[in-house]
Parts: C-alpha cells; structure tokens; sequence
C-alpha cells in the first residue's frame, strides 16, 4: 500500500489544470453509448471510475475506441452509439470503487430485455443501493440487492415496457435522479422527479445537448420516453472538485495567487468559491457559457480564512467538496460549522467520522454530530498518521492537511486518488518541492 509522506508546502504553482470533471465523464460515456452514432468525448477523466464505466459500456456491446491517451490513461474516446440497445454481457459488470457507475448504468439495464449482475469492491457493496431500487422497481424492472441491506451485488432483469414515474427523492441525490431520467427516456409516458434540494444537473445538461427533451419546472425535472440522445461530440472541462484541494491550499495562504484553468463552472457544483469567499478568500473567474456546462478560468487570492457554516440546500452543491473544506476550516479562525450533511456518511467512507478523526490526530479540536461536525479552527495543524479508509476524498484532503502541518504527515492507503485525480501525486510532489 503506498502512502503520501506530506511536508510543509514551498510554493503552490501559479497556474495549472485539472484533468476532467468525473461526474460528466461518466454521463458521456453512457449518453455517448445510447446515442445513435459516433461520438467523440474529448477531457474524458482516465480514472479508475470512469475507466469502469468504459469497461462496463463495452462489456454491454459498445465500441469505444481510445483516440488519445495520457500518461494516466484514455483522454479522447469515440464511442459508436447503439440507440440505446444494448448486448447482454456474458459476466457480471464489475464497478470497483465507482457509485456513479453502478447507480447510473442501473436506469440504462432497467429498461433492457435481459438480466444483468453489477458487483463492485467492498466499499461499493456497504452502499445504499434501496434508493435506485424503489423506482426503478416501481417503474417495472426488478432489482435485487443481494448484500445485506439491499446491497450490491446487484441483479437487474430489465423491461422493454417500462411505465414513467412522478417520483419524489427521499434524498437530494443527483445519482438517483440520473438513474430515474436515463430509465425515463425508455419507459412510456412522463417521468418527473422531484428533488428536495437542487443537485448536479450535468445529466439534464447532456440530455439538452443531445437533443432529449428535459423539462425544469420548479423542484421538478421532467422527461419523455422513446428518445434516443443524437450523436454529438462531448467536452468533458476539468472537475472542481479535484481543483478544490488547490484552491483550498492556496485561500488559506495569504499572499498566494492561484490560476486553474479549463475548470467546470457549473452552477451546482461552485458551491466551493462562494464558501472559500465569505472564509476570505478573494476568487475571480472568467466563464464561458458557450457549451453544454459552463467552464472557464478561476484566480483564487488567498487571506487569512474565519469560519463559517456550512448547511441546507448549500451542501448537495459542495457534498464532494466538504472533507477539504474541513480542513479549510482547521486553518480558518474561529468555529465552522457543517449540518445536514448526513449523505457523507455512505460515501466511499463515512466521511463525517473518517474527517473527524483525522482532524483531531492533528491536534484540531472538533465535535461530530450525526449530520456534520463543529471545527475549532486556528491552532497550528500537527503532522500525524491519517487513514485514506481508502476514500479517494478522504486522501487528498489530508495530503493538503498536512502541507500546512508542522513536521511530517503520512496518509496512508491512497492508491485510491486514482479513482477521481490521477496526477494528484506528481501535483503535490511540485507543490512540497517547490
Ligand atoms: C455524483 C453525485 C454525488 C457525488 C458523486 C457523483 C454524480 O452523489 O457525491 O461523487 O455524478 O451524480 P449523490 O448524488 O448520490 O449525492
């Protein structure tokens, strides 16, 4: 198992880019498979999870070719759409570490007239899959968790006469609301979901982009049965949430002027720059809404960080990003606190306590509640052991952690960061060595 042996930072780089958003890589490899022709994904994210859904669309009879790779993997795909029929795979679809692609990969075999298995590693089976269980049951597949808890492994016997639901999510998830609209484009009638509070709507996005009528209506979001995305090339931009352990390191250290480029910017997922503002922060950005999200270039000025609260509605938005606001709020003055934020408890770890505990071993002082935490910030972080738990999230945020800790700090087990951040490494290597 490797570790990072983190120092004190000498230098964040003026400028730099992150490789591509996650979650919209994941969704045009899916739409790109559905489509009815070819399409070329370009800032496609070579990570572990996003590689599992290339595994997965193959498996199920798509043609992916890699046009262009990097030292991590395929950047550049062309994927031959299928029109939405897919080839029964001969073995289960293994999905590693990656909830997006079990959940989401589930709304596309519900409507499909064979059975499938989904496994996935340990983490993945101790995540709650009831959640894409009910509807898409309700809308006339039949899923069977058969872990503990309705738990992967998963089996799915899909139908080609799915009926549309009006569903309301118990939870605000934009995995489960992807899942309900990708069966919805298949089954007859309307399907609405209806979700609590807003989430990531890069799936609603695509559908637009690719010509698959979407409604907005309130809390609601609407889609119609019998479309088929029209093929179109995709541009992943790069993913906030990797760009969000720099931007953190950098707001909290003043003087610093941070460039990333080339970074999503869509409105539900930059939650992050407006909590890292009212901590102090000073943040400009240029946007380009030209294409299907928004992406552009942020310039972060780093101060001295207060706390703040984090909670309601504002956490759906930064829910990937909380670990390391965390650790912004170590280094802030003065008491954070985060509510309502349960949901990061059936992560890829319990984040809520995974955070908590790394954050005391560094001599911080916090309180955990069932749906958040209360951070004491200000007191000079202590370089410690921390545990990854195998989170990715878990992993970087402590790797920043300890770039402002005295002495030397050692997270342990982080293979995982190639899930979502390959290339975090060397990036952090430039930022110790200066
Ligand atoms: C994701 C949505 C979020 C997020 C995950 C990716 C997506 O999960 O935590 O990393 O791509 O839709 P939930 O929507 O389940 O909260």
């Amino acid at each position: 198992m490797q570790d990072f042996r983190v120092k004190k930072a000498k230098a964040l780089s003026a400028e730099l880019e992150v490789p591509g958003d996650k979650s919209i890589s994941h969704r045009a490899v899916m739409m790109a498979s559905l489509s009815n022709g070819d399409c070329e994904i370009s800032g496609f994210l070579p990570s572990e999870d996003c590689l599992a859904t290339v595994a997965a669309m193959r498996m199920l009879g798509v043609k992916i070719e890699v046009l262009e790779e990097n030292d991590y993997g395929p950047i550049r795909l062309l994927v031959h759409g299928v029109s939405g029929k897919f080839t029964q795979p001969e073995t289960a679809i293994d999905c590693g570490n990656s909830g997006t692609t079990m959940r989401l990969i589930s709304g596309i075999l519900a409507a499909q007239p064979f059975q499938t298995e989904l496994v996935g590693d340990a983490s993945l089976s101790k995540r709650p899959m009831g959640r894409i269980i009910e509807p898409l049951s309700l809308m006339g597949a039949k899923l069977t968790g058969t872990g503990e808890r309705q738990t992967a492994p998963l089996t799915i016997v899909g139908s080609s006469s799915l009926q549309g639901i009006d569903y309301v999510l118990p939870v605000a998830s934009a995995q489960v609301k992807s899942t309900i609209l990708l069966a919805g484009i298949n089954a007859k009638g309307k399907t609405v979901v209806h979700e609590p509070a807003v989430t990531r709507d890069h799936t609603e996005r695509m559908f637009k982009y690719l010509l698959v009528k979407t409604l907005k209506e309130g809390d609601a979001i609407s889609t119609w049965g019998g479309q088929t995305p029209e093929s179109r090339d995709l541009f992943v931009p790069g993913d906030i949430s990797s760009a969000a352990f720099w931007m953190v390191a950098a707001a909290a250290t003043p003087g610093t002027v941070l460039r990333i480029k080339n970074v999503g910017l869509n409105p539900t997922r930059c939650g992050i720059l407006k909590i890292l503002v009212r901590m102090g922060a000073h943040i400009n950005e240029v946007v380009d809404e030209s294409g299907a999200e928004s992406c552009g270039t942020i310039e972060i000025h780093g101060d001295k960080l207060k706390g703040t609260e984090i909670a309601g509605d504002e956490i759906p938005n930064v829910i990937d990003e909380i670990p390391v606001l965390a650790v912004a709020a170590a280094l802030a003055e003065g008491r954070t606190i985060i509510k309502d934020a349960q949901e990061l408890r059936v992560k890829e770890s319990d984040r809520l306590s995974a955070v908590a505990d790394g954050l005391r071993r560094m001599g911080v002082p916090v309180q955990e509640f069932e749906d958040g935490m209360e951070i004491e910030g200000g007191t000079v972080l202590k370089g410690a052991e921390v545990n990854s738990l195998g989170d990715h999230r878990i992993a970087m945020a402590f790797a920043i952690a300890g770039l402002f800790a005295e002495g030397e700090t050692i997270v342990k087990d982080v293979e995982c960061v190639n899930t979502s951040y390959p290339g975090f490494a060397a990036e952090l290597k430039q930022v110790m060595e200066g």
